[in-house]
């Protein structure tokens, strides 16, 4: 069984995050959804809210998982069982960050990233994005596929 990680704070998942899943799903067997904590980074959206928000919308698709780690992605990865990290890009600057984490995780233990491009219509659409949206009270909903609290 193929299984592929699919890293990130998700703070807050977006459709773009959901697209990259869904199209993981045709090379991957399961894809889990691993919710890290970027160190350099806050959270927005309390973890509880993204972990539950995401389990209940993959609910019915057995081949998806959401799980919660600290530390290294490739120890939540040798955890699930899986050989493979699965990340999406949509600029030059994300590829050049992807390159760098590709090298550093697959020197560490292995592991292949396997890099997805983002379909251009959500190119634009990041977390970060969302979140300056939701602080001026936007209505962002076309963006996230879990309803924001
Ligand atoms: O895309 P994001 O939201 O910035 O995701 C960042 C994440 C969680 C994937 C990244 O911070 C991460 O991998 N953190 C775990 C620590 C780690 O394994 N770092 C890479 C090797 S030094």
């Amino acid at each position: 069984m193929r299984t592929a990680i699919f890293p990130g704070s998700f703070d807050p998942f977006t459709i773009g995050h959901l697209d990259i899943v869904e199209r993981g799903l045709q090379l991957f067997d399961r894809v889990v959804i691993g919710i890290g904590r970027n160190s350099m980074k806050g959270e927005t959206f309390p973890l509880a809210f993204r972990v539950e928000s995401l389990k209940d919308y993959f609910k019915s698709e057995e081949r998806v998982a959401v799980d919660v780690y600290d530390g290294l992605t490739v120890d939540f990865a040798r955890m699930h069982g899986a050989k493979f990290l699965l990340r999406g890009v949509r600029t030059v600057q994300d590829f050049e960050y992807e390159q760098a984490m590709a090298e550093a995780n697959r020197q560490l233990d292995g592991i292949e990233t396997v890099l997805l491009y983002a379909r251009p219509e959500h190119a634009y659409i990041s977390s970060s994005l969302v979140r300056e949206l939701y602080s001026y009270n936007r209505d962002v909903s076309r963006l996230v596929p879990c309803r924001l609290p």
